[in-house]
């Protein structure tokens, strides 16, 4: 992708010669360096053109046409044989979108290609275009009608690896139909109609390492038909109508990744006896929906991602999972589970991502292993997170506990959780979060707690995170009794420095603290849809979010005063106030927006001190100007009590200083004269 990239970056030009008008002609450089003045030319063409000779040449890489008739495609490729075109570094030829039927042509000039791609043409049978195609690496066939492979296609493809039949109708693949397929890597057979393999099917690919066969419906895999495939890697029957696997026909001895998703009746038959009998390099199997009632056991003890998602499973007992003691991702997500008992994870030492998620779970399971990063509970029974789970996890990063019926959240629940950097809770019938109850996790970095109806009147209680010191996003949607603690919280406020997102949407605010920007530097995103908002004063905030230029706030509206009703809170313009005059620093040109008031004690008196400031910290100065500003150092007292401040803060004005935590704090705004 970044090769891609990269050569995209270094495209030189179009062709000079004129590239007719339903083409594209691109130059590239031939290595990646600029300096080459050699280059290599790209040529795609959406419809015919009776002069794609005159394009096409020694530099030609890449050809490309589409969308062409049958006698159109013809006269094209008769056009490359009679101008006997040398294309000696033509490699990839694609055809797309045409009717290449019965075609059966040798085109000595193409013969040479290392790809060819055919890809959505409505093939019913193999073209024997390619029959003379001595060098071909990759033959992309997906997206046709083809219905049988006949006469071994493939005995003169030597140098083939891969082979994409993906997307075509074939029901049933005879014997012999891969026969010279003897390198071959890649064979991608997904989205046919196959219903099953020939024993001898497979045989002659004793290079393979790729083999898709997902999106058939094949009911049953015998005992030799994958048995000739010892480099095999990665196979993939999932959404078949599997319902047998003979054993030993997954006993591979390359076989890494297994996916069987999606064959419902493979678990019922009888309990999951799949996986025993597989190979020693096994590391990913994919048995998600396949009726599986109990975790399947398996002989090899190399897996380390087994996903489960979908099945029948409503417990997990001691013992269940020790064929798998190497295990660093498991997912149970969508199963029934009710019952985990109390050590039936607790020996996976390398257990970092677990999903639960979408079951029947009423507590949270008790054992964990300890060094579980990622934790998923979403949607389950869970009524309370009490101070003795979560024990010793000291590693988890991740916990999701939205979408369960917590009602209580014990103080201290998440104190060992030391390492947590997301934590979510919404849609919980919590109704008091204790101050406190959120202490522990002090690098936390996104909190979710949407949805929870606190009930405690927001001037009682502060914001229940003590350490949001870390925090870059809180989502506070819907939990109306929390977004307003977290706005009179003054001293969570300030600390919540690194904060970029914050969510306040759908919880009945009318006010906005007008220092609020003041406090969030970093803040980059505010979403503040769906409540009754009072636009008296809100220019500062129409203006910071003119410049965030974020789609949806163009969804925010007034609610009042009577006359801003249904406006748009971007369009709030700051009317009545006339351009900036700062007060004039002796007789340079001192920057105009960039003044540092820093308050003399409890009195109107400002240190005066200018500097360089960059637009990143100065949030709330209205008209700042993209750049860094150097201006000269200047300092000296000045009363303030003549002027007015045009700053966007609002409200707030100088004596807000009151407020002992901010006095004497330097404050950047913009002054002019009353
Ligand atoms: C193709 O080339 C011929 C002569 O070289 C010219 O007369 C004709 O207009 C060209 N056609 C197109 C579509 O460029
Ligand atoms: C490509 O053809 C041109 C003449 O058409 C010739 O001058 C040039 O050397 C050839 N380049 C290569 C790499 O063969
Ligand atoms: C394709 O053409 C070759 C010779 O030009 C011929 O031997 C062969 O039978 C043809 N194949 C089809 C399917 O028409
Ligand atoms: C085969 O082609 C399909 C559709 O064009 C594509 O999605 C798939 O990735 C290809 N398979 C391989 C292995 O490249
Ligand atoms: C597979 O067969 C079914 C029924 O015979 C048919 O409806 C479907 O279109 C076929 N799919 C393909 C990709 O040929
Ligand atoms: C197999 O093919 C299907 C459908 O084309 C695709 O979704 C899936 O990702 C492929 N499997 C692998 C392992 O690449
Ligand atoms: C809106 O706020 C202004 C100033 O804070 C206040 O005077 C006005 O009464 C408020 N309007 C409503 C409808 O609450
Ligand atoms: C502010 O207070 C300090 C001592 O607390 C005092 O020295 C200084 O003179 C005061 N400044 C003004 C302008 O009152
Ligand atoms: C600011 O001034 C310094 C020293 O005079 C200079 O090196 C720097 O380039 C200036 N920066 C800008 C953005 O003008
Ligand atoms: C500007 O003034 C501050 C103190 O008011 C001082 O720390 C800083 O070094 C001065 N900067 C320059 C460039 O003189
Ligand atoms: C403020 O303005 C009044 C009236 O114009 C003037 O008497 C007073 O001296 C001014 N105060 C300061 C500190 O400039």
């Amino acid at each position: 992708m970044v090769h891609l990239v990269l050569i995209m970056m270094l495209t030189v030009g179009v062709s000079t010669r004129a590239c007719p008008i339903m083409c594209t002609c691109r130059n590239y450089p031939l290595d990646n360096s600029q300096k080459t003045s050699t280059y290599f030319t790209s040529v795609s063409c959406s419809s015919y053109t009776e002069n794609i000779t005159d394009i096409l040449d020694n530099t030609t890489r890449d050809f490309e046409i589409s969308n062409l008739h049958q006698q159109e495609l013809a006269d094209t490729l008769n056009n490359l044989i009679e101008n006997k075109l040398d294309l000696p570094y033509l490699s990839n030829l694609i055809i797309t979108k045409s009717e290449i039927e019965n075609l059966n042509v040798s085109v000595e000039s193409l013969e040479r290609i290392l790809s060819l791609t055919l890809i959505d043409n409505r093939l019913e049978s193999l073209p024997e275009v390619f029959l003379n195609l001595q060098n071909l690496q990759t033959l992309d066939l997906s997206h046709n009608e083809i219905k049988v492979i006949e006469l071994e296609p493939f005995r003169t493809l030597r140098t083939l690896d891969v082979l994409n039949l993906s997307a075509n109708s074939l029901t049933k693949i005879d014997s012999g139909s891969f026969s010279g397929l003897n390198v071959l890597k890649c064979l991608d057979l997904s989205r046919n109609n196959l219903t099953k393999l020939d024993d001898q099917v497979l045989l002659p690919l004793s290079s393979l390492q790729y083999l898709n066969l997902s999106n058939n419906r094949l009911e049953a895999l015998n005992e030799v038909c994958f048995s000739s495939l010892i480099m095999l890697q990665q196979l993939d029957v999932s959404w078949n109508r599997l319902a047998r696997v003979a054993p030993g026909s997954l006993q591979l001895p390359s076989l890494a990744r297994l996916l069987l998703a999606g064959n419902p009746q493979l678990g019922r038959s009888r309990e999951a006896a799949v996986l025993v009998g597989t190979g020693r390099r096994l590391q990913t199997v994919d048995a998600s929906r396949t009726g599986l009632k109990q975790v399947p056991a398996a002989l090899t003890h190399s897996i380390r991602t087994l996903r489960l998602a979908g099945n029948s499973i409503q417990t997990i007992n001691c013992g269940d999972l020790d064929s798998y003691p190497l295990l660093q991702l498991l997912d149970f997500t969508s199963n029934d589970l009710e019952v985990i008992e109390e050590d039936a994870m607790g020996r996976l030492d390398s257990l970092s991502v677990l999903y639960l998620t979408d079951n029947n779970i009423h507590e949270i399971p008790k054992s964990l292993p300890e060094k579980l990063k990622v934790l998923h509970l979403e949607h389950n029974n869970i009524q309370r997170v009490s101070s003795k789970d979560l024990l010793g996890l000291t590693g988890l990063e991740v916990l999701l506990l939205s979408d369960n019926k917590i009602r209580t959240v014990d103080e201290a629940a998440f104190s060992q959780l030391v390492s947590l950097v997301t934590l979510d809770l919404s849609r919980n019938p919590v109704t008091i979060l204790q101050p406190g109850c959120l202490v522990g996790p002090s690098a936390l970095q996104v909190l979710r707690l949407s949805s929870i109806g606190i009930i405690s009147p927001a001037e009682e209680v502060s914001f229940p995170l003590s350490a949001p010191e870390h925090l870059i996003t809180l989502d506070l949607c819907d939990s109306s009794g929390l977004a307003r603690q977290f706005l009179a919280d003054t001293a969570t406020l300030a600390a919540s420095r690194e904060l970029q997102e914050l969510d306040l949407s759908h919880t009945d605010l009318e006010f906005i603290r007008s220092d609020l920007l003041h406090y969030l530097p970093q803040l980059r995103v505010l979403h503040i849809k769906d409540n009754n908002l009072n636009c008296s004063h809100l220019e500062w905030l129409a203006s910071w979010m003119r410049r965030q230029d974020e789609p949806e706030y163009r969804d925010i509206m007034c609610a009042s005063p009577a006359d801003l009703w249904g406006t748009p809170l971007v369009d709030l313009q700051d009317g009545e106030l006339s351009p900036i005059e700062t007060i004039n620093q002796q007789e340079n040109n001192i920057d105009r927006e960039i003044i540092n008031l820093q308050r003399e004690n409890n009195t109107n008196l400002y240190q005066i001190s200018t500097g360089q400031y960059t637009t990143e910290s100065t949030n709330y100065i209205s008209l700042a100007q993209e750049e860094i500003k150097n201006v000269t150092n200047i300092t000296g007292l000045i009363d303030v009590t003549n002027y007015t401040k045009y700053f966007n803060k609002g409200e707030t004005d100088f004596s807000k200083s009151n407020n002992p935590e901010i006095t004497n704090e330097i404050e950047k705004v913009n002054i002019k004269k009353k």
